[in-house]
């Protein structure tokens, strides 16, 4: 129920070796779907009993080779009534073909790799329908594998809005409905790959976290195309909000207590059968941070973000710790003398990069017309952009950290922010605050707001 099975055939020492199994849906979420890679030539999943009991070969030819070796005298006895029941077969085999063909073109799929009739989706479901399913089906990780492939094998691309680290971001219409869509070169796969698994981490989903609607790759021979597909959130990222706009003091509040419980939800592990593990971002900054409508945030570009197996006490990935944006590094992380046996270690990086986050939000509030610029942090002591080697004179030797004006003392929210802020950037990562204390902390604050309104 709700896995899939798979048959794939590769050559290997110029034999075709070919494998069958089935996935069940747990399995399934750490393997993000029918994932081939190019050494396996062909490699077909269904989501039906027993659809995976049929035998791949690569080349016709093979069976042509296999015959010769057994002799000539079979020749006569085997190929002759074998060729007319192969020209019977191939005739079967032309006119279903045909069917099927005329089938797909009506329902505009892909003809190299055929959807299975089993649609989940009426076509009146809104993204929201479906995720609503998803989110009370219990899996709590995603949608299933066919569901997401239709889906990202629907959308209509309409424009590039962004480049991320890897590929472009494009949002896209589905259903009427817009989209967006990061689409990696191949040669990211990888990254494409650890994205997509970590927003199916099971009960990852969170309010201030961006929603994960699908992920496909497609794959034509030569090139292989890698879609994510998220929420659309038409405000863009933090960084180009705060350019183009200043916040309210409650304004300031909701992002801030808005990111603050992204990433409490994301570091906190919740145990149990519907649990989830701890993870860390490792990439925050205002760039990774999407404005919704209603003016809270949500916390994107979990690509680089690393979770941790308490079962065991491992991380999932052999983690090369010098990661992420070099404006945005912690201390430990420059001078490299973070422990990254602890995962502790990875959570207080991410505390110091909400420190810096903040700091940008607190310059753009606009309290009685007064507020500042929009600047990157440590943009008046680093070169536009900076070498590690720079960020490390500046942030660990000089142990500067950017700074606060007087005139936020005379707001309470600003007050509260700039205590926030320096509690967060602190050099001894041990001191700094956890993500839930933030939290709590721009809770009250804007309890208080509320209460004197
Ligand atoms: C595969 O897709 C790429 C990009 O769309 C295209 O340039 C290439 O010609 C395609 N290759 C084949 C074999 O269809
Ligand atoms: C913003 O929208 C979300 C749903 O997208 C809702 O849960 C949240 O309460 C809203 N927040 C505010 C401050 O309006
Ligand atoms: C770092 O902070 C912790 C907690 O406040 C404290 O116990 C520890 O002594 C500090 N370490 C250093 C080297 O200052």
């Amino acid at each position: 129920a709700d896995g899939a099975c798979w048959n794939s055939v590769m050559l290997i020492d110029g034999k075709e070796e070919t494998v069958k199994s089935c996935l069940s849906p747990s399995e399934m979420k750490g393997q993000v779907f029918c994932y081939s890679s190019r050494n396996v030539s062909k490699r077909n999943c269904c989501f039906t009993d027993f659809c995976n009991n049929e035998t791949l070969h690569l080349y016709p030819g093979i069976a042509h080779v296999m015959l010769r070796a057994l002799g000539r005298h079979l020749i006569v006895v085997i190929l002759v009534p074998s060729c007319l029941l192969c020209v019977g077969i191939l005739l079967g085999v032309f006119v279903v073909q045909g069917h099927r063909c005329a089938y797909r073109r009506a329902h505009k799929q892909d003809p190299e790799e055929p959807l299975d009739d089993q649609m989940l989706m009426s076509p009146d479901k809104s993204l929201k329908d479906l995720i609503y399913d998803m989110s009370t089906s219990g899996s709590g990780s995603g949608l299933p594998l066919l569901v997401q492939r239709t889906i990202a094998r629907t959308i209509v691309l309409q424009e590039t809005i962004g480049k991320g680290r890897y590929g472009e971001v494009w949002r896209g219409k589905w259903r009427g409905e817009d989209v967006a869509v990061k689409i990696f070169s191949s040669r990211d796969e990888r990254s494409w790959f650890r994205e997509a698994e970590i927003y199916q981490t099971v009960m990852l989903r969170h309010e201030n976290i961006l929603g994960f609607i699908a992920a496909d790759n497609k794959d034509n021979g030569s090139w292989t195309q890698l879609w994510l597909v998220s929420e659309y959130h038409e405000h863009g990222s933090l960084y180009d909000y705060l350019n183009r706009h200043t916040v309210s003091v409650e304004g300031m509040i909701i992002l801030a207590l808005s990111i603050a419980s992204g990433l409490a939800h994301l570091h906190m592990e919740i145990i149990g059968t519907q649990g989830k593990p701890a993870i860390a971002h490792r990439d925050l900054k205002s760039k990774n941070v999407l404005v919704k409508k209603n003016g809270t945030a949500v916390i994107a570009d979990l690509g680089l973000a690393v979770k941790l197996d308490s079962s065991t006490n491992t991380i999932d990935i052999p983690s090369n710790h010098r990661v992420g944006t070099k404006r945005y590094m912690a201390p430990e992380i420059l001078d490299e003398t973070i422990n990254i046996n602890t995962f502790e270690s990875f959570k207080r990086a991410d505390i110091y990069s909400l420190g810096l986050v903040f700091w940008e939000l607190a310059r753009r509030c606009s309290d009685r017309g007064l507020h500042e610029d929009f600047q990157l942090p440590y943009y008046d002591m680093v070169p536009s952009d900076p070498s590690i080697e720079d960020m490390r004179k500046v942030v660990c030797d000089q142990k500067l950290r950017p700074s606060i004006p007087n005139q936020w003392q005379s707001c309470e929210a600003l007050r509260v922010m700039g205590k926030l802020m320096r509690e967060c950037w602190y050099a001894n990562s041990s001191a700094r605050l956890t993500a839930l204390r933030v939290k709590k902390t721009l809770s009250q604050l804007s309890a208080i707001k509320d209460i004197k309104e």
